[in-house]
């Protein structure tokens, strides 16, 4: 498939402007490119606009943004074959329904222009059902981005049965040459990668407090004051490595193994019943307590920025990934 060089484009379409197409938009504004942009909601062009107003000084305090970008390169247009016309890259926001992505990648099918890869975000529908039947399938791809990917840098990238090979490859190198972390998924799951893992750590969660182990905020402390910290600088395997001593990962395997295993026999499935669903809700409600959702937000973002940036700056000196 002839596709061009990745590092290349500089002008990409962004479909879908909600919570993360809008976020989408100004991470590759902040990355100096040219955005063309469309949403059928009303309000659309100025809610995105704002939000990139919004997020601008952020992106300027993570030394995010390059030199001559600029907000002003965003474009809104009054369609999406208008919005993907002399792109080279698109990324679709729409929301996570299949009738509706479908209905959009009929339009794709015949406006994108050839060699341009169609990048969708979703959450967790399967590639192969959203791509079915489209002459231009082996274009469409997933990159599943983390909320707010002007903010998170990892993109999962998966392909569909149909989705030609080279264009996986293509698309997690399009992301890593601007900026972002890609990685790639071998196949498709429900769910992707990062949700099945953050699935895994919810029912333990949900679980501990249902049978009374320990209280949401006692649960919540236990990640943020402890494995949460360790977790935004290595991976789950790298942490097992050091913790087996000198002797690695095959050492912790040798003498954690059973108690490991005994643990995980222990877990269970966690049936969200309506039973279920109120009692986690209100115990939920009663953590929270007056707390409004923004104050909530601002202590998550005020907390978050500093070691996003810390890590950048200090991963860049150290010359580590
Ligand atoms: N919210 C998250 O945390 C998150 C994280 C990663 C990925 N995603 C995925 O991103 C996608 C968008 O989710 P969201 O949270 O931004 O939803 P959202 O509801 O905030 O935004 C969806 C936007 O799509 C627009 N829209 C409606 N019909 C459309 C159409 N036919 N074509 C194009 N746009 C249309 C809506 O006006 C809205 O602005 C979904 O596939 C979702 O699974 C969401």
């Amino acid at each position: 498939m002839n596709l061009p060089e990745p590092s290349s484009i500089h002008r990409v379409g962004v479909i879908g402007t909600g919570t993360i197409g809008a976020s989408w938009a100004a991470y590759f504004l902040a990355r100096g490119m040219e955005v063309q942009a469309w949403d059928p909601a009303p309000d659309a062009e100025a809610a995105l606009r704002a939000f990139v107003d919004g997020a601008w000084p952020t992106l300027e305090g993570l030394d995010a943004v390059a030199d001559g970008a600029s907000p002003d390169r965003l474009t809104f247009h009054a369609g999406p074959a208008a919005a993907v016309d002399g792109v080279g890259f698109v990324q679709e926001s729409a929301p996570e329904n299949l009738d509706v992505k479908r209905t959009l990648y009929a339009e794709f099918d015949t406006a994108l222009p050839d060699g341009v890869v169609m990048s969708s975000s979703t959450s967790g529908l399967i590639m192969s059902e959203l791509q079915a039947g489209f002459s231009n399938a082996a274009r469409f791809v997933v990159g599943h981005p983390f909320n707010p990917p002007h903010l998170i840098p990892l993109v999962e990238v998966v392909g569909g049965t149909g989705t030609d090979a080279s264009v996986v490859d293509w698309t997690i190198d399009f992301y890593n040459a601007h900026g972002k972390k890609a990685i790639r998924l071998n196949h498709e799951a429900p769910g992707h990668l990062v949700n099945r893992l953050q699935v895994a750590l919810w029912r333990e969660a949900m679980d501990a407090v249902l049978t009374g182990l320990a209280s949401v905020e006692d649960v919540d402390d236990a990640i943020k004051y402890g494995p949460g910290l360790r977790l935004s600088v290595m991976g789950p395997f790298e942490l097992c490595h050091l913790a087996g001593g000198p002797g690695g990962f095959s050492n912790f395997l040798d003498h954690f193994g059973d108690a490991l295993q005994q643990w995980m026999n222990d877990m269970r499935t966690v049936e969200l019943t309506p039973e279920v669903r109120a009692k986690l809700k209100s115990d939920v409600a009663e953590a929270v307590g007056g707390r409004e959702y923004a104050s909530i937000a601002r202590e998550r973002d005020t907390l978050l920025l500093p070691v996003l940036s810390t890590l950048a700056r200090t991963r860049r000196e150290h010359g580590l990934h």
